[in-house]
């Protein structure tokens, strides 16, 4: 089954498709990890409708985990992803390469400094994530060299760190942040959701529920206040435990220590529930 798709194995058949395609023409590349959905579609559909020539990549990057079963339970599902992606076009190329052929050695992360941007949130408890996210990044940016790459709110420290290194990297690309696309109770959509109970994924509202309602606060109360509020509401239930509650400047991702009215904040949030890690972030101001 390929849906009459391009999809692209190797570094050398992509160099060559990309070079049968006129220079002139704005490239657009989203990077993914497959197990596509209505999240990923929103960044597909956004980069089809700012450039002329669109690569999806599919790669699920050892680097980046840093627990081996979380790597082997990660779902492939290419079939799926080919098809729903040539429901937006079939004139998007899919480049889908082996470990070997992106980790010809030895399958292990550049290292980068990436400003402590790295060191908060998920990457503290994570050494090497965001060095594995650095690497597969340049790498296919460096393969496809886009004229815009799309990234996704959701994973905000990703977006911010994928700006850093196009800095420290001198890559000349355009990183365009896309908005968090929700369920209809408003969980940010995550191929992890697929792993709750429909019971608990109902109520995962909750966490929506909490960033907004922080969001409301935050105009009023100190970082300190809404902090001790959240962590009382996840004491009472039952159903969500909290990793993690923040409120970052969006520059640094340093926590907020006294409130400046020139900076733009953001509260992030991490959660588990059912066993399964959900992250979250909302704009605060
Ligand atoms: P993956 O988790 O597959 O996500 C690919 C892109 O889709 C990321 O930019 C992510 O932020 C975005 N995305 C996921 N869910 C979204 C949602 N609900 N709304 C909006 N965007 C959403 O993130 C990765 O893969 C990898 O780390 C990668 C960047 C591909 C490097 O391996």
């Amino acid at each position: 089954m390929n849906f009459s798709m391009l999809v692209i194995k190797t570094k050398n058949e992509l160099l060559g498709e990309l070079k049968k395609i006129d220079g002139a023409l704005d490239l657009g590349l989203v990077p993914t990890m497959g197990a596509l959905h209505e999240g990923h579609r929103s960044l597909i559909e956004k980069a089809f409708a700012e450039n002329q020539k669109v690569v999806v990549s599919i790669f699920v990057n050892p680097t980046q985990f840093n627990n081996q079963e979380d790597l082997a339970k990660y779902p492939k599902t290419l079939d799926s992803d080919i098809h729903l992606i040539s429901t937006i076009s079939k004139d998007i190329i899919i480049f889908a390469p082996t470990v070997s052929e992106i980790y010809p050695e030895k399958v292990i992360p550049k290292i980068y400094d990436f400003a402590g941007l790295d060191k908060v949130m998920e990457g503290e408890f994570r050494d090497d994530h965001f060095n594995g996210v650095g690497t597969i990044v340049e790498e296919l940016l460096k393969v496809v060299n886009p004229k815009r790459a799309y990234f996704g709110e959701k994973d905000f420290q990703q977006l911010r760190i994928i700006q850093k290194l196009t800095e420290i990297e001198n890559l000349p690309v355009e990183i365009i942040g896309c908005e968090i696309v929700r369920e209809e109770n408003g969980l940010a959509m995550s191929s992890r959701n697929e792993r709750l109970s429909d019971k608990i994924r109902h109520k995962a509202a909750f966490i929506i529920e909490i960033l907004k309602t922080a969001k409301d606060k935050f105009g009023m109360e100190n970082a300190h206040c809404i902090k001790e509020w959240v962590n009382e509401k996840f004491e009472n239930s039952e159903e969500f435990q909290l990793e993690y509650f923040e409120i970052t400047d969006i520059e640094t991702l340093t926590p907020i220590n006294i409130k400046n009215n020139n900076v733009k904040y953001r509260a992030f949030i991490a959660v588990y529930a059912e066993g399964v890690r959900l992250i979250d972030n909302i704009a605060l101001n």
